[in-house]
C-alpha cells in the first residue's frame, strides 16, 4: 500500500535579502504509514517548522524548494501554489495544530462562527442548520459541552477547553495527517502532554489516522510515537523505532539530546541533565564534515573533514561514520 506521506530528498532554503540562502532542511527523506505516529525531535533552529511548511505544501517566499518531493497519498504537493495548497491540502489532507494553540483563535468571533468558516471553506453550499448539526456532533464527540462552547467567545473558555476547541477546529475536515509542532519556547511539558492526550482521543475516534508530533523534548515521545527522527542542523541524523532512539541512540547527538532532557521518567533515577555545549552551525554557509563534530564528545580527528551520510546501523538509520 502507498504510504500516506512520502518525503523524498527534500531540501528547502530561505532566501535572504542579501542574496544568500539559509539551508534549513537538507535532504530529508521518510515515510509515514496510515495509522502511524512519527515523532520528530531536535534543538531549536534545526529545521523542524520549516520541514512542516514543506509537508503542507506551503512554500511561501522567502522559503523555496531546492530539491525533493512530498507526496500525500501518492500525490506530489510541492508543485502547488500556496493558494492551491490552502484550498486542496490544508485542513483536509494535512492539518497542523497551531503553535501556541491557546492564542490562535480570533477573540472577536464566537467559536461556532470560527468553526463554520472551516466547513464553508470546504463546501460553500452547506446551510447553517447542517453546519450547526455537524459542529454539535463533532464537539460532543471530542468531549466538549457542545452548545455552551459553540456559543462562547474564545476568551470565555478555560485553557484546557480552548485547547480542545483549537484541535477540534483544526481537524473538522478529517485530515489524513495531523501535525503537532510544539515550539521550543513552550517549556510547559504538562501542556504538551495534554495536547498529546487530545490527539490520542482523535485517533481513537477515527477522526484522524496518522500523526506527526514535533518537539524539542525527545523523552516526551516515549509513549507517543512508534518511530522517531532526530534532526540536527537541517538533517535527519538518526531515525528508528522509539525504543531504539530513546534507549539506545547510536548517533552521538541523539545521546546528547537525551542526556540534556529535564524530565526523568517515573521509576528512573533522577539525574542531572547535561547541557549540550556550544551551538549548531549557521545554516547560511556551506558545511563540510560532520555538522555535530565541533560539539561532539566522542569526535575523532577525521569527523571534521568527512561528510556524513545516513547508513544502517543496528536496524536504524544513523548519520555518523563511527557509529556501530
Ligand atoms: N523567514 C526566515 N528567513 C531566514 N531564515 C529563517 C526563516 N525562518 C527560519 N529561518 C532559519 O531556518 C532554520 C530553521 O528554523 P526552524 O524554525 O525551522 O527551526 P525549528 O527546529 O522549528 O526551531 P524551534 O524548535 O525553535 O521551533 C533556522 O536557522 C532559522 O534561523
Ligand atoms: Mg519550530
Amino acid at each position: 500500500m502507498t504510504p500516506i506521506l512520502e518525503v523524498e530528498g527534500l531540501s528547502l532554503h530561505y532566501r535572504t535579502r542579501f542574496g544568500g540562502r539559509i539551508h534549513a532542511v537538507d535532504d530529508v527523506s521518510f515515510t509515514l504509514e496510515k495509522g502511524e505516529i512519527l515523532g520528530i525531535a531536535g534543538e531549536s533552529g534545526c529545521g523542524k517548522t520549516t520541514l512542516v511548511s514543506g509537508l503542507m505544501g506551503l512554500l511561501i517566499p522567502p522559503l523555496h524548494r531546492s530539491a525533493g518531493e512530498v507526496r500525500v497519498a501518492g500525490r506530489n504537493i510541492l508543485g502547488l501554489t500556496p493558494e492551491e495548497a490552502r484550498r486542496t491540502i490544508l485542513g483536509r489532507e494535512v492539518s497542523m495544530i497551531p503553535q501556541g494553540a491557546l492564542n490562535s483563535l480570533n477573540p472577536t468571533r464566537k467559536v461556532k462562527d470560527l468553526a463554520a468558516d472551516v466547513i464553508r471553506s470546504h463546501d460553500e453550499s452547506v446551510d447553517r442548520a447542517a453546519i450547526h448539526e455537524r459542529l454539535r456532533e463533532r464537539f460532543t464527540r471530542i468531549g466538549l459541552d457542545a452548545e455552551a462552547v459553540l456559543n462562547a467567545y474564545p476568551v470565555q473558555l478555560p485553557a484546557g477547553t480552548k485547547q480542545r476547541v483549537v484541535i477540534g477546529i483544526s481537524t473538522l475536515l478529517n485530515p489524513k495527517i495531523v501535525i503537532a509542532d510544539e515550539p521550543s519556547s513552550a517549556l510547559d511539558v504538562s501542556t504538551q502532554k495534554a495536547v498529546i492526550r487530545l490527539l490520542f482521543d482523535l485517533l481513537d475516534e477515527g477522526i484522524v489516522s496518522s500523526m506527526i508530533f514535533i518537539t524539542h523534548e525527545l523523552s516526551l515521545l516515549r509513549h507517543v510515537s512508534s518511530r522517531i527522527a532526530v534532526m540536527y542542523a537541517g538533517q535527519i541524523v538518526e531515525m528508528g523505532t522509539t525504543e531504539q532512539v530513546i534507549f539506545d541512540g547510536r548517533q552521538p547527538y541523539t545521546r546528547a539530546l537525551m542526556g540534556s532532557m529535564l524530565s526523568a521518567e517515573p521509576g528512573q533515577k533522577a539525574r542531572k541533565p547535561v547541557a549540550i555545549e556550544g551551538a549548531p552551525p549557521y545554516l547560511g554557509q556551506e558545511l563540510h564534515g560532520c555538522r555535530f563534530a565541533p560539539r561532539c564528545p566522542v569526535a575523532k580527528p577525521d569527523c571534521a573533514e568527512r561528510d556524513q551520510v545516513l547508513r544502517t546501523v543496528k536496524n536504524r538509520l544513523v548519520r555518523c561514520h563511527h557509529a556501530e
